[in-house]
């Protein structure tokens, strides 16, 4: 069958042939792919980075999709580990991990905004006991995970959603996808320290898509701003596209009340992972959230690979 293929990790994907797929237990059932996401995750899948890589090629890429399966039923799925993902004609689903949709969803919109938008849904809803009124700061809140993580809040009842990311223009839109408050993270220095502490000071949610320097950056002005240092904080570390490590003076931490909690693969049981889906799903279809996507044909998986346009890239049969 026709399939994304990877075979060196220095190179994208090529369109081309892979082995059609098998099913070897109960649960295994083949579907035809309908639409799979460009994730940063299937990036790092696909370019050997990832902290669950094997190194085993050659390697179909895509961590989740929206497929039809054999009876006609729609489903979102979401893949294990192994070398066939879901950027292929068809792929082999753990009907354990699907979702069950509606027959006139757009498999695009789905497979476009369930990876990132269970980043702030799974911890929001499971790992921390997040109650409306509260308030979250969104560390990236310029990217497809960041913006979701906005909407996420604002469903959710949060009072005050603080949306930091660079570039003051881009910032101050997320304001119509629920910010309440904003902060240019390309200012100068001492100027996103004093709006972090202006803003962010009685969060009780950190939401990071970066680490890196800007976390490491924004954790002594929030922490040393807050009225009540006693007061619980929990910073959930999501991504790391600003950097993978940060320096933490003890002396803050210990003035603290904080809680750091990572969230990805393995922070949480797949089942708990997968129990989340369908309310999510709903929500998506029922017009929760704003995501822009750009539909490009599996043929011109190469092509796809090479745009870094802020649309999630969704490939289709
Ligand atoms: N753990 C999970 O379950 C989970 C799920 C989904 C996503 N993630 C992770 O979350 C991260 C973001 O995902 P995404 O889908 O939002 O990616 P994305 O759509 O590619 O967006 C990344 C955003 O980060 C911004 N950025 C990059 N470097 C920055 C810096 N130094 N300071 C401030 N902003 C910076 C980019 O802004 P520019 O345009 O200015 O570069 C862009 O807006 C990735 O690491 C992804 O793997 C984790």
């Amino acid at each position: 069958m026709k399939a994304a293929v990877v075979t060196s990790f220095e190179q994208p994907p090529r369109y081309g042939e892979f082995a059609s797929p098998v099913p070897a237990s109960p649960h295994d059932e083949v579907v035809e792919v309908l639409a799979s996401g460009l994730h940063p995750r299937v990036r790092s899948q696909a370019d050997g980075s990832h902290y669950t890589s094997t190194d085993e090629l050659p390697l179909v890429p895509g961590i989740d999709g929206v497929g039809r399966r054999e009876n006609g039923e729609l489903v979102y799925f979401v893949l294990g580990d192994g070398p066939l993902g879901a950027m292929a004609e068809r792929t082999l689903i753990d009907t354990r991990r699907s979702v069950t949709l509606p027959a006139d969803v757009d498999p695009v919109a789905i497979a476009a905004a369930m990876n990132p938008a269970m980043s702030s849904w799974i911890p929001l809803r499971t790992r921390v006991d997040f109650r409306p009124g509260q308030s979250v700061l969104v560390l990236g809140a310029t990217g497809s995970a960041g913006r979701l993580a906005l909407q996420t809040a604002k469903r959710l009842g949060a009072d005050r959603i603080v949306a930091a990311g660079r570039g003051a223009e881009r910032v101050e839109a997320l304001r119509d996808l629920g910010a309440t408050h904003v902060v240019d993270l390309s200012a100068e220095p001492d100027a996103v320290a004093a709006q972090i502490a202006a803003t962010s000071a009685e969060v009780d949610v950190v939401l990071d898509y970066l680490w890196g320097s800007p976390t490491e950056a924004a954790i002594p002005p929030l922490l040393k701003a807050r009225g009540d240092r006693s007061r619980a904080l929990d910073w959930i570390e999501i991504g790391a596209v600003a950097g993978p490590e940060i320096a933490l003076p003890s002396t803050v931490l210990r003035q603290a009340n904080v809680r750091f909690l990572g969230s990805g693969q393995g922070s949480a049981s797949v089942r708990a992972i997968v129990e989340s889906l369908p309310a999510l799903a709903a929500e998506i279809i029922a017009g929760t959230y704003r995501l822009d996507a750009d539909a490009v044909p599996l043929r011109d998986v190469e092509a796809a690979w090479a745009t870094r346009a802020s649309q999630r890239v969704v490939l289709v049969p």
